[in-house]
Formats: C-alpha cells, sequence, structure tokens
C-alpha cells in the first residue's frame, strides 16, 4: 500500500456526538449536527472524520454499550440521517470512520437476552460464562475497568457472566466462530453504507486466557490509581490469539478497498507495534497513546519518539494522539502555552495525527459540579470520571455556546464567550489559526504528510527543553523547533544555509529569514524551510 493512501497522509478528528451540534433542541449533540459543522470541518483542513458510537443503546456508558449494532440511537436520529451524513462529508472529501464496539454489548443486546435465558440457550457462549469460585464468589481476581468486580452473577442461572467494563457491558466471546460472523457482518452493514474505516474499542482485550487464571499484583500499584491497576492485566488482555481476530477483522475491510482498521490499544510500545500483526495482517494503525502519559519534557518527547520509530515494524505507519473522550484535555495537561507545542508536535511528526475536537480551540479541564456528573466511573471511582473533556463544542458567543438551544447535558467553559470558533477564527495569534494553518502546511508539504523523520538535537538542546527534528521526502526538507520551556532558547543552525520561517506558533515571524543561529521564545515553536539559492 503507498504512502499516499487517505489514511497515512490524512488526518482524523474525532467527534465525540453528544457534545458535537445539537441539531434538535434537547442539549445532546445529534448526526444533523455534525453534518451542519462539516463546512468548519473542510475548513479547518481535516481529512477524516472519527464519530464515537451513535448506536441503539441504554447509555450506561454513552453509547459503549451497543444493544443494536445496526441502527442510530433516536437522540442522535436515524439511518437517513446518517447516510446524509456520508453522502455530505464525502461530497467535501471527508472520510467517515466509525466506532465498532466488539468486545462487549450492551446488557439489553438481544444476544444478551437470549444468552442470559438458560444455561442451554443457543446463545448461552456468545457471552463469558462461569461458574462460581468454590466459596461462592466471582470465578477469578479480575476487576472492572470502571472499578469492583469483573463478574456479576445473574440470578437466573447461578453462573458469573464477565464484563471488563461496567455490569451492564457483558463481554462476547471472540472465541466462538459465530460471534466473528455477527460481528464481520456488521462491518460489512456499515461498510456498504460507505463508511471508510473503523476505530475498534478496546481491541487488545477481545481474547482473555482460556485457563482464565487470576491476574498477578501489580506491584507499583499506588492507591490514588484506579483499583484497575491493583493487577497487571496479564490474563485478562493482550493474549496472543487475538492476532487472529484482528487480521479478520482486516480481512473484511480489505473485501472494500482502502477501509482503515484503528485499533484503541493502550499497552506499552513493545506490545503495542504487535498489532501491526504479522505481515502487517493486523491494525493499519494500532493506536500510539504515548504522548498521554509521557513527561512534557523535550528529551523525554524526543526519547519517545526515537523509541516509537524504531520499534516499529517494516512498512508499518506510525501514529500519534494527543487526547480523546478518555483523557485529560491536553492543555489542561501541558498548559495553555504548551498546547501550542503540542498541536506543533502532533501536525509535524512521523504518522496519521488523530485530534480530538475543541482541542482546536484551546478547551481545558472543565469543572463539573457532582450534581451534574454524568459518567458512570466518576460514580463509581469518584476523581476519575471522563466528563471534564466530553463536554460541548463551544461555536459562538451566543447562549450555550451555539451548541444547542437548551442548557446542554455538560456545562460549558466558563470563557465560552470568548473562547469559541467564532470568535478566535479570525485571530492570526489564536490556536485555532495555529492549527488550521498547520493542518493545511501538513497538506502542502509533502515531507510532512509523508516524508521520513530524523532527530536533530543535541544533548545539550534536549538537556534546554529543545526538540528539534527534520521531515524530509525526496530533495524538500523541513526543520522543527519546539521549545517544550518558558525560557528563550538558541539553537545553531548548519553552516551555510538560510531558513525562511513557515509558521511559528508566535505571530508575526512567519516568512522571517534565519541564518546561523534561531532564537526561540519562551513556548515556541518554528517550521523552518531551507532557501533554495537561484
Ligand atoms: C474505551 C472507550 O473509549 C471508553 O469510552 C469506554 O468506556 C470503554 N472503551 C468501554 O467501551
Amino acid at each position: 500500500m503507498s504512502d499516499t493512501v487517505w489514511w497515512k497522509s490524512g488526518t482524523v478528528y474525532q467527534i465525540y456526538p453528544r457534545s458535537f451540534q445539537d441539531s434538535n433542541g434537547d442539549g445532546v449533540g445529534d448526526l444533523r449536527g455534525i453534518t451542519s459543522r462539516l463546512d468548519y470541518l473542510a475548513w479547518l483542513g481535516v481529512d477524516a472524520i472519527w464519530i464515537s458510537p451513535f448506536y441503539p443503546s441504554p447509555m450506561a456508558d454513552f453509547g459503549y454499550d451497543v444493544s443494536d449494532y445496526c441502527g442510530v440511537d433516536p437522540l442522535f436520529g436515524t439511518l437517513e440521517d446518517f447516510d446524509a451524513l456520508v453522502a455530505e462529508a464525502h461530497r467535501r472529501k471527508l472520510r467517515v470512520i466509525l466506532d465498532f464496539v466488539p468486545n462487549h454489548t450492551s446488557i439489553a443486546h438481544p444476544w444478551f437476552a437470549e444468552s442470559r435465558a438458560s444455561r442451554e440457550s443457543a446463545k448461552r457462549d456468545w457471552y463469558i460464562w462461569r461458574d462460581p469460585a468454590p466459596d461462592g464468589g466471582p470465578p477469578n481476581n479480575w476487576l472492572s475497568n470502571f472499578g469492583g468486580p469483573a463478574w456479576t452473577r445473574d440470578a437466573a442461572t447461578g453462573q458469573y457472566y464477565y464484563h471488563a467494563f461496567l455490569s451492564e457491558q457483558p463481554d462476547l466471546n471472540w472465541r466462538n466462530p459465530a460471534v466473528r460472523e455477527a460481528m464481520h457482518d456488521v462491518l460489512r452493514f456499515w461498510l456498504l453504507r460507505g463508511v471508510d474505516g473503523f476505530r475498534v474499542d478496546v481491541i487488545w482485550h477481545l481474547i482473555k486466557d482460556e485457563g482464565f487464571r487470576d491476574n498477578p499484583l501489580n506491584p507499583a500499584f499506588v492507591p490514588d490509581l484506579p483499583e484497575i491497576n491493583r493487577f497487571d492485566q496479564v490474563y485478562s488482555c493482550d493474549r496472543p490469539e487475538v492476532f487472529d481476530i484482528v487480521a479478520g477483522m482486516r480481512a473484511v475491510l480489505r473485501e472494500h478497498g482502502e477501509r482503515v482498521l484503528i485499533g484503541e490499544i493502550y499497552l506499552p510500545i513493545e506490545r503495542l507495534v504487535a498489532y501491526y500483526g504479522e505481515n502487517l495482517t493486523g491494525a493499519d494503525l494500532p493506536f500510539n497513546f504515548q504522548l498521554l502519559s509521557t513527561p512534557w519534557q523535550a528529551d523525554s518527547v524526543a526519547g519517545l519518539v526515537e523509541e516509537y520509530e524504531a520499534a516499529l515494524p517494516d512498512g508499518g505507519w506510525p501514529n500519534w494522539v494527543l487526547g480523546n473522550h478518555d483523557q485529560p484535555r491536553i492543555a489542561a495537561r501541558v498548559g495553555e502555552a504548551q498546547a501550542r507545542i503540542a498541536a506543533m508536535l502532533l501536525l509535524t511528526l512521523r504518522g496519521t495525527p488523530t485530534l480530538y475536537y475543541g482541542d482546536e480551540i484551546g478547551l481545558n479541564k472543565i469543572a463539573i459540579p457532582p450534581e451534574r456528573a454524568q459518567d458512570p466511573w466518576e460514580r463509581n471511582e469518584p476523581g476519575h470520571g471522563r466528563d471534564p473533556e466530553r463536554t460541548p463544542m463551544q461555536w459562538e458567543d451566543a447562549p450555550q455556546a451555539g451548541f444547542s438551544t437548551v442548557e446542554p447535558w455538560l456545562p460549558l467553559s466558563t470563557d465560552a464567550g470568548r473562547r469559541n470558533v467564532d470568535e478566535l477564527r479570525d485571530d492570526s495569534g489564536s490556536i485555532l489559526t495555529l492549527y488550521r494553518r498547520l493542518l493545511w502546511l501538513r497538506r502542502d508539504h509533502a515531507p510532512l504528510s509523508t516524508g521520513s523523520y530524523r532527530t536533530v538535537s543535541l544533548a545539550d538542546e534536549l538537556a534546554g527543553n529543545l526538540f528539534i527534528y527534520e521531515r524530509f521526502k525526496d530533495d524538500a526538507c523541513l526543520r522543527i523547533a519546539l521549545n517544550f520551556g518558558d525560557r528563550s532558547q538558541r539553537h545553531a543552525l548548519p553552516d551555510g544555509t538560510t531558513w525562511t520561517v513557515l509558521l511559528s506558533s508566535r505571530s508575526g515571524r512567519s516568512g522571517a529569514r534565519e541564518a546561523g543561529s534561531l532564537e526561540l521564545g519562551p513556548n515556541e515553536g518554528v517550521i523552518l524551510a531551507p532557501v533554495i539559492a537561484g
């Protein structure tokens, strides 16, 4: 597959549909709302949208508990609305990626109703049922990712079912070929409706240890971590048999041409890269979440990039992520000034970037009063909830920031009157302008979208919090210099070359010529192109 295939050269923008645009005045975003904002996304310069789940669901986990894989929840609209969204997106050359949630269904899915009805049910083995331990307790020590045991006893048959998340989200049994077939048919249903790929929810969870062995204690556990971290998840996920499952999904996608398979995988780099599969038959893009946890310093980030680049299999295409609906906002983690450096990093590293809606307007952590908490995780384990990063998109200085006509399901930021698309789009110094310029620069410069990567920083520059690298393709080369600190820094440019500043995170510097050495202001990043003589 060539380097110019869309999911390699393009950028992905994640939409959390509850929070993007409400079109029917119920305080929750919907599909028609998304369609009405496609012009914005085309203007911004992204290439694909990934939409978090909008399928029928009791919403115990806000749509990650699916009760019908082939429909649209009335809260979000109808299948006709979905078809219109795809048509309108494609008309603007925007690809559409869906969220596929194959690890578990909702407890309300008809398959589970049938499975739980009796031990003899034809669908009993579609889920994971086990007898109680000899003391009557859960079959093993596996924990739910949202706290508490991962097993719930079902009174009807006296057995326990396994759920890696809420008890309302029973895990499917992917060892059963009938489950695989049914789920492949779900992929085909959406592929035939024109979707361009899938982001697969918790793909590394799909197969569990056949012997259901207890997970070992995690020696690094400290009590302020979520309870799931008490144990190393070595038997409940990331099992070798999972690669066959991933390859099976990928094969279904390839029946339909250039579609992309993105896998959600929270694992260290050496385990993560295994998900490209043998001879790249696995996920096209195993999500690389390393930037979410690496200390925000030039040396750590440079070390991460080197390690990741070195670990990639031959031909494996990289990708980078700064945020999603499960993680604190990047601006909350690194601060407003560094959020701009983060944007430059995300959009100039080698590999497909995924942007999270709202990061382009610098949305920060938004305080959620306890009585407005929505996330079930917050109720189970206070302080770990994900509501602060799921608040509505802010479009204009209007009631409800143009998101809705009524009070939204989660609050807006207190500065929504100025932190919104309308206010920021014409401000040359805004973070939105920076994102847009970066996105268009990527499109215009092949070294950025598909070129190779080389670290340039010297050890003393890294120690001074300066990360410098180059992207190059054929004869073209761009140099990126990012100041991760709040003090000015100097970078010695190679002798005899004059450079033009293509873009700086500081306004007013673009177009300037630099030679000899480059002075970077606090928290400043620049992209330089050599001036070709003649
Ligand atoms: C990962 C999703 O991103 C998250 O939001 C969800 O709660 C869990 N998977 C369970 O589906």
